[in-house]
C-alpha cells in the first residue's frame, strides 16, 4: 500500500470510530430515504465518504453531530444559514407570526407586502417581487417569464454554473470536456438522465469569462435569445469571480439584442452585500432569482425584476402560481432577516473577518509549500489547490486538485472545522462567525496543511 492509500485507509477507519452513531443512523436512514439523505448533495457520491455525518443541532456558527462533536460550520446548510443556526430574532418572528396569523391563506395578507417592500428596498434590480419555495422554482419562473416577455425561446447559459434541477436549465454543470467538445462552443450536455434531449435546441452553452465566444454567439444569434442566465460569480464551481468588464459585457450585449439578463443570485444574494452581487459589481439585471440567505435559514426563494418585466404577471398575461408561495413562515422570515441584514457595518465587518481567514489560509499554504489560490469575497470563498488562477469550469477541471482538497477537508474535519468535502462547492462565512472562530480555524489549518505537506 502506498502512503496515500494508507492515509485513505487510516481516515476511513478513524471516521468509523469517530462517528459510529452517524454510521448506524446512516444504515437506518438508507432503508427509507434514497441515499440516506434528503438531497443528493448530502450523499456518498457527492463526497461524504464513507457516510454523511448526522447532525444533532446547530447554534450560531457551530454545528454538532450526533456523536457529540462540535464543528465551526462553514457548510452553513449549503448557504442559507447566513445569520447562523437558530438565529433568535428570525426564529421568534416566525414562531410569533405562525401563532398569531396562521401559515397560509390562499389569499394575500399584509405581512407579504412588508416582506416584499424590504426586498425591493434592498436589491437594486428588483422593483417587484414574488416569493416562492426554492431556487429551482424561482429559476424555472425566470426562464419562462423571459421567454414569454421576449417571445423567443433560446437561452444562453454557461458551463460549470448550476441553476437548479428543472429540465430547462439542468444542463452542462460539471461536464466531461471530452463529451462537450470545443470550449469556445461547447455542446449542451444534460446534467443527468431524464432530461428531454429535445431541449438541447433551446439552449446555447458557453464557457464563462470568455468575452470573445459570447460576443460571437450574440452576433450570430442574439436576435433569437430570450435570456442569458448567469451566476454573477460562480459558486457552483468552487468560487470564481467575473473578470473585470465581463458582467458589464453580458449586460450591454443582452440590451443590444433585446434579450433579458437573468442574475441567478440564489447564492450571491444577501451574501456579497445586502443588495447582492448586482450591488457589489454595479451591474443590474432584468430578472433576479434569490433563495439562500433570503429567509435567514427558512425555506423561501424569490423571483424579482423591473416593473416592465414583472408587468407580465401584474397584468395577468402570465400566471405565476404556487399554493405555498409567500406563506406566513416565509414572509415573517424574510421581513426579520432583511431587518437584521440592515445593521450598519455588518457586511464590512464580516467581509473583513472572511478576508482575514482567506489571507491567513493563503499564507499558511504558501509557508508550508502547497500552492493554492484562495478565491472569494470573504463571506464565501473556495481554496483551490491549483497553481494557476481559475476562470471557468474547463480551467477548474484542468488545474484544481480534487485529491488535495479531499485531504484538506479530512484534516480539517478532524480538527473541528466543517465544510463540504467537494472542491466544487465552497466555504460560507456567516454574519455571526466571530474573530475567535476565524482564529481557531486558522490554527486548525496550520496543523492540517502541515500534515498534508509532510506526506506530499
Ligand atoms: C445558483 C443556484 N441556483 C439555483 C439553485 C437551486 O436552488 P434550490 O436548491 O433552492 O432549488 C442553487 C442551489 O444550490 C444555486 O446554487
Amino acid at each position: 500500500m502506498n502512503s496515500r492509500a494508507a492515509e485513505d485507509a487510516d481516515f476511513l477507519q478513524k471516521y468509523s470510530q469517530w462517528a459510529p452513531h452517524s454510521g448506524e443512523t446512516f444504515a437506518k436512514a438508507s432503508k427509507v430515504i434514497p441515499g440516506g439523505a434528503g438531497s443528493s448533495a448530502r450523499t456518498v457520491p457527492f463526497g461524504w465518504k464513507p457516510y454523511p455525518l448526522f447532525i444533532a443541532q446547530g447554534l450560531g456558527s457551530k454545528i454538532t453531530d450526533i456523536d457529540g462533536h462540535e464543528y465551526i460550520d462553514y457548510l452553513l446548510g449549503l448557504g442559507p444559514m447566513i445569520l447562523g443556526h437558530r438565529n433568535p430574532v428570525v426564529t421568534e418572528a416566525v414562531v410569533e407570526a405562525v401563532r398569531s396569523l396562521g401559515t397560509c391563506f390562499g389569499l394575500p395578507y399584509e405581512l407579504e407586502i412588508e416582506a416584499a417592500q424590504k426586498v425591493v428596498d434592498a436589491v437594486p434590480g428588483i422593483e417587484m417581487v414574488r416569493f416562492t419555495n426554492s431556487g429551482s422554482e424561482a429559476v424555472g419562473s425566470a426562464i419562462r417569464i423571459s421567454r414569454a416577455v421576449t417571445k423567443r425561446r433560446l437561452i444562453i447559459r454557461f458551463e460549470g454554473h448550476y441553476h437548479g434541477w428543472q429540465d430547462t436549465v439542468y444542463w452542462s454543470n460539471h461536464v466531461d470536456p471530452a463529451a462537450a467538445g470545443d470550449a469556445r462552443r461547447p455542446r449542451a450536455i444534460p446534467s443527468g438522465p431524464g432530461v428531454p434531449i429535445e431541449l438541447e435546441d433551446t439552449l446555447i452553452v458557453l464557457s464563462w469569462n470568455d468575452p470573445e465566444s459570447f460576443i460571437k454567439v450574440m452576433a450570430e444569434r442574439g436576435h433569437e435569445v430570450a435570456a442569458v442566465i448567469t451566476e454573477p460569480a460562480v459558486l457552483n464551481t468552487g468560487c470564481i469571480m467575473p473578470l473585470p468588464g465581463y458582467l458589464e459585457l453580458l449586460r450591454s450585449e443582452t440590451k443590444k439584442y433585446g434579450a433579458l439578463l437573468i442574475f441567478d443570485e440564489v447564492i450571491t444574494g444577501f451574501r456579497f452585500s445586502r443588495g447582492g452581487a448586482q450591488e457589489w459589481f454595479g451591474v443590474t439585471p432584468d430578472l433576479t432569482t434569490l433563495a439562500k440567505g433570503l429567509g435567514g435559514g427558512f425555506p423561501v426563494a424569490a423571483i424579482g425584476g423591473s416593473k416592465e418585466v414583472m408587468s407580465i404577471i401584474a397584468e395577468g398575461r402570465y400566471s405565476h402560481s404556487g399554493t405555498y408561495n409567500a406563506n406566513v413562515i416565509q414572509c415573517a422570515a424574510v421581513s426579520a432577516t432583511m431587518d437584521l441584514l440592515a445593521e450598519p457595518g455588518l457586511y464590512e465587518r464580516q467581509r473583513n473577518l472572511g478576508f482575514k481567514l482567506t489571507d491567513g489560509l493563503a499564507k499558511i499554504a504558501n509557508d508550508v509549500g502547497i500552492p493554492v489560490i484562495v478565491e472569494g469575497i470573504g463571506t464565501v470563498f473556495q481554496m483551490w489547490f491549483s497553481e494557476k488562477p481559475i476562470h471557468n469550469w474547463r480551467e477548474a477541471e484542468k488545474f484544481a486538485s480534487e485529491e488535495l482538497f479531499t485531504r484538506w477537508y479530512r484534516e480539517m474535519l478532524q480538527r473541528g472545522v466543517l465544510f463540504h468535502p467537494n472542491h466544487l462547492e465552497n466555504l460560507f462565512v456567516s454574519l455571526v462567525h466571530s474573530e475567535d472562530d476565524i482564529n481557531k480555524t486558522l490554527e486548525a489549518a496550520q496543523g492540517a496543511l502541515s500534515a498534508i505537506a509532510r506526506n506530499k
